[in-house]
């Protein structure tokens, strides 16, 4: 009888493949090594848009012409986030390890939603380190998620759950006695404002209390809110502080939080997707303090660690609240005494993915590979960097600082003597494509008090206080000369 002709995915020449990957691993540390000296941001020729549109191939390509592809069409067009002077949103850089971790990681490409395997002890030892790192206990639980959205999702999963005083996973918001809300500032992410949407809370649930000059939640107003709520018949069940504000990286007063959550026996969760890190200073870590009371933080180890995408983290002091949150365990999911099947913690039970990836080793090697003790110095490095570059804005008489620094974030401003405020949005609006287009540096902007800001968020480990001479130089030149062809 004829055999079937049976195929695999796996290489046909071994040795050629072999010879690739070498290739590849050269060249992507050439690519990280010779960073600075290309522009930061490029726009993609309309060239390359085009051939990205191809039909779907039918036939084979050799892995040496799909790289030389992605050599010439993809790498050289990149958002600029692994640049020394890219501080644009909040982002990190990656490093060449991390890069080469991911490699091992999808090389082994285990399954992190369950089963007995080893790499599920590498993410128990990740997030026992995490909870080092920020003060939590080390009986708390925890998760690795692809980044802070996910991570605010989850902590404010269990919030819902495990406050709402009936079983809401189970009847749903329809059965609940009165309106669940909660509270945190005007300054908070768009992330929790959709996943208080996702949670089927309304966004109308979400009480934005103000803030005060330094863009911290206003407390009396806080207390007031809740107040009014209880007396209206809502039903309050949690409270959200920042650590780290994405505008402006203002941080909540943590401790008063604490004690209100405790005073209103509300949940206590911080959004602390970069500024958490902070914690990993010594020298910063005051600024911080009451962190470590939080039922529940989101952080992101891809933004202040400087690990590649995707990772963030939630920790969830009350393990078996977290587990409740999603514990959901079909036939097929079943934990056995022996094999394969057995094991203790399936991570499936702590968050809505079934399938995970591996994105603990990049985290276990990285910090290895630097000590935590180096991650505080750079952590420490990024708000120097801040403060310096707040110095040379408060010496030029042609800058303003839009907001007090309060970590890593930077907010001003261009401006012209007597300048009307729409004209210097608009103003200060085409310096910051211009040092897009030009590709000099890539901060972006938000808009404070109705100004338009350009905002620098320093998450960057490549960054020296030379590229922020450099972007001062540049603001003030693009500034004076887009101003005189205005005025021409
Ligand atoms: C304060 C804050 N929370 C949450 C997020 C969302 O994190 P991610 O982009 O990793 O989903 C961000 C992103 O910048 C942030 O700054």
């Amino acid at each position: 009888m004829d055999q079937p002709t049976e195929e695999t995915l796996d290489p046909q020449d071994w040795q050629a493949m072999r010879v690739l990957g070498h290739r590849m691993v050269d060249d992507m540390l050439t690519y990280l090594q010779t960073v600075r000296e290309r522009p930061v941001w490029q726009p993609v020729p309309d060239q390359v848009k085009e051939d990205l549109r191809k039909p779907l191939p039918i036939d084979p390509q050799s892995p040496e012409d799909a790289y030389h592809d992605f050599v010439e069409n993809v790498l050289p067009y990149p958002l600029g986030n692994i640049h020394p002077r890219f501080w644009g949103w909040v982002m990190g850089n990656g490093t060449p390890f991390g890069a080469l971790a991911e490699m091992l990681a999808a090389t082994m490409n285990p399954n992190l939603g369950g089963g007995n395997h080893v790499a599920n002890h590498v993410e128990l030892q990740v997030l026992d380190w995490c909870k080092q790192m920020l003060g939590m206990p080390l009986s708390a639980s925890g998760l690795l998620v692809s980044g802070g959205s996910m991570a605010n999702l989850v902590g404010l999963t269990v919030a819902r759950n495990s406050r709402a005083g009936f079983d809401i996973r189970r009847q749903g918001l329809p059965a609940a006695p009165k309106r669940l809300v909660l509270y945190g500032s005007v300054e908070m992410h768009s992330s929790i404002e959709k996943a208080v949407e996702l949670l089927g809370l309304g966004r109308e649930a979400l009480r934005m209390i103000p803030t005060n000059e330094r863009f911290q939640i206003d407390l009396a107003a806080l207390e007031k809110t809740i107040a009014a709520d209880r007396t209206a018949g809502a039903q309050p069940f949690c409270l959200i502080g920042n650590a780290g504000t994405v505008n402006t990286g203002a941080i909540d007063p943590l401790n008063d939080l604490a004690d209100l959550a405790r005073r209103e026996k509300l949940w206590f969760h911080i959004d602390g997707a970069f500024g958490a890190l902070g914690a990993v200073s010594p020298e910063l870590r005051p600024l911080l303090t009451g962190l470590e009371r939080a039922d529940s933080i989101a952080f992101d180890l891809h933004k202040w660690m400087y690990m590649p995408f995707e990772v963030g983290c939630v920790l969830v002091r009350d393990p078996e609240a977290h587990r409740l949150a999603f514990t959901l365990t079909p036939e097929y999911l079943a934990h056995f005494e022996r094999g394969a099947a057995s094991g203790s913690h399936w991570f499936n039970e702590y968050g809505p993915q079934l399938t995970r990836g591996f994105r603990a080793l990049k985290v276990w090697l990285s910090i290895k590979e630097h000590g935590i003790a180096k991650y505080g110095r750079i952590i420490k490095q990024n708000v120097d960097q801040c403060r310096y570059l707040t110095r040379l804005i408060e010496a030029s008489p042609d800058l303003e600082l839009l907001a007090p620094t309060s970590l890593n974030i930077v907010c001003f401003r261009f401006k012209t003597a007597g300048g009307a405020e729409a004209a210097l949005n608009h103003l200060n609006e085409q310096i910051l494509m211009e040092l897009h287009v030009q590709g000099i540096a890539v901060p972006t902007y938000t808009t404070l008090n109705g100004k338009f800001a350009i905002r620098v968020a320093n998450t960057n480990h490549r960054s020296r206080r030379e590229d922020f001479e450099v972007l001062v130089r540049e603001v003030i030149r693009l500034g004076k000369a887009l101003s005189a062809s205005a005025q021409a």
